[in-house]
């Protein structure tokens, strides 16, 4: 039985499968505390119970143990449960086990292998899980088909210097930055489409925010314009926020969150446009918005907050508005207290002419983007998208001050092992 099971179920007598948490022995009694995926129980073993006693006395931390016996209530175990085992066996008795006290950051990012079977990654790592399983039943219910789209490409989405490049049998290939353009090439067979996959940004940014392989939902839909693509994002938030409040609730409480504070976000979100928001930090037009001002934006906000309105040069692909052409039909959402960014998107240039010279204004190569441009030729429609950063978004939820605690293996600009 899986350890939750007996705390809700509470049977006479039970079995368990799990690894030796804690351990001490008195008085001809070993106290262990035995976990699983699921929660912690306290053991008890008598003296006369022979082998199971013998076994016992030799377990390490971190063994795997199988353990039958009686369950008993006792208010001075942890939970008000105690498992008084039967038999005790060792499934395979641990080395010593190389975490025992504090070590640095960087040491259990080498032993990250082993370090993640912490409580405190379990809860993490469940927090993940149901935010995956939250933005999968989203779109499912908001009717978008869930796509793949390739990790090897051959041209930029987000900036040339940004891109891991690969040898491909002799030819110069990179890992992608982004699904989007393989989005917009789907949206004429599927309309509405999102894929959850890999980005790769070779950045030399070592920030709290960035990894270099990161989980990336993105998003891409025919005939939705910005406005209408801003209200899916608000939607999608607040459901995301919504179900993994539902399913991990526990796990948020015990890593420090107020739960209630992640309750009460509710759409419509603020928005500020560019400008709004340079006027809001007192800094001038010249100046962009990094990291640091997204921080100062957000750290005493309550709910997050809409960017829009954006300068032609934030990307290429970006509509400028038809009626203010010194604008972008873009934006982006920043998370409450400090954490920023977290969504980019908007409405896609969607007229052949209009994204050549989009391409020329930022000094790009056309035959770069033949296949991108090919897609303005056949029936081309208004269409909008989004990048949802998903280790971006449990790190908020989570209230994490560093991304790599929210995924197993961080890759990071200096770092990509184990
Ligand atoms: O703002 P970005 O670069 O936008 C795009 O890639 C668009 N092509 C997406 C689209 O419209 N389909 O990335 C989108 C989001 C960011 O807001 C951020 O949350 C996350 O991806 N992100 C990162 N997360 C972790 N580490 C990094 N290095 C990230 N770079 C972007
Ligand atoms: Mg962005």
């Amino acid at each position: 039985m899986r350890i939750k099971e007996l705390f809700s179920q509470k049977p006479e007598f039970a079995e368990i499968r799990g690894w030796v948490y804690r351990i001490r022995s008195s008085g001809g009694i070993v106290f262990a505390v035995v976990r699983d995926s699921t929660g912690i129980i306290q053991v008890t073993v008598k003296k006369e119970k022979g082998e199971a006693f013998k076994n016992a006395s030799e377990v390490s931390l971190e063994s795997s143990v199988v353990i039958k016996g009686r369950i008993k209530v006792d208010e001075r175990a942890p939970g008000g449960l105690e498992l008084e085992s039967e038999t005790f066996e060792i499934i395979s008795l641990a080395e010593k086990f190389p975490i025992q006290e504090d070590y640095s950051e960087e040491y259990l990012l080498d032993i990250r292998h082993i370090a993640i079977r912490a409580r405190r990654y379990s809860n993490i790592f469940k927090i993940r899980s149901a935010t995956f399983n939250a933005l999968r039943d989203f779109f499912n219910e908001e009717g978008y088909y869930e796509t793949q789209c390739p990790m090897i490409v051959t041209s930029m989405v987000e900036g040339g210097s940004a891109m891991f490049e690969l040898n491909y049998f002799g030819k110069k290939a990179y890992l992608t930055q982004s699904s989007q353009f393989y989005l917009e090439a789907l949206i004429y067979s599927l309309e509405q489409v999102y894929t959850i996959a890999p980005s790769f940004r070779a950045e030399k940014s070592r920030t709290p925010r960035h990894l270099t392989e990161f989980w990336h939902c993105e998003a891409e839909a025919a005939w939705v314009n910005n406005e209408e693509m801003m209200r899916f994002e608000e939607r999608m938030v607040e459901s995301t926020i919504g179900s993994v409040v539902d399913s991990c609730e526990s796990e948020l409480i015990e890593l420090g969150r107020d739960v209630d504070f992640l309750k009460s976000i509710k759409p419509p979100f603020e928005r500020l446009t560019y400008k709004q928001a340079l006027k809001e930090l007192g800094i001038g037009e010249e100046e962009e918005i990094g990291a640091d001002e997204e921080y100062a934006l957000t750290i005493k906000r309550k709910k997050p907050v809409f960017i829009t309105e954006f300068p032609r040069k934030k990307g290429f692909y970006h509509r400028p508005d038809p009626e203010k052409p010194e604008v972008l039909l873009c934006h982006d959402l920043l998370f409450p207290e400090g954490y920023g960014e977290i969504i980019g998107g908007g409405e896609r240039v969607w007229d052949k002419n209009e994204l050549i010279e989009r391409i020329k204004e930022f000094n790009l190569n056309e035959k770069d983007y033949e296949w991108y441009i090919d897609l303005r030729r056949y029936g081309s429609v208004p269409h909008s998208g989004f990048g949802f950063g998903i280790d971006r978004f449990v790190r908020w939820i989570a209230k994490l001050n560093h991304i790599r605690d929210t995924i197993p293996f961080p890759r990071t600009i200096n770092r990509y092992y184990p």
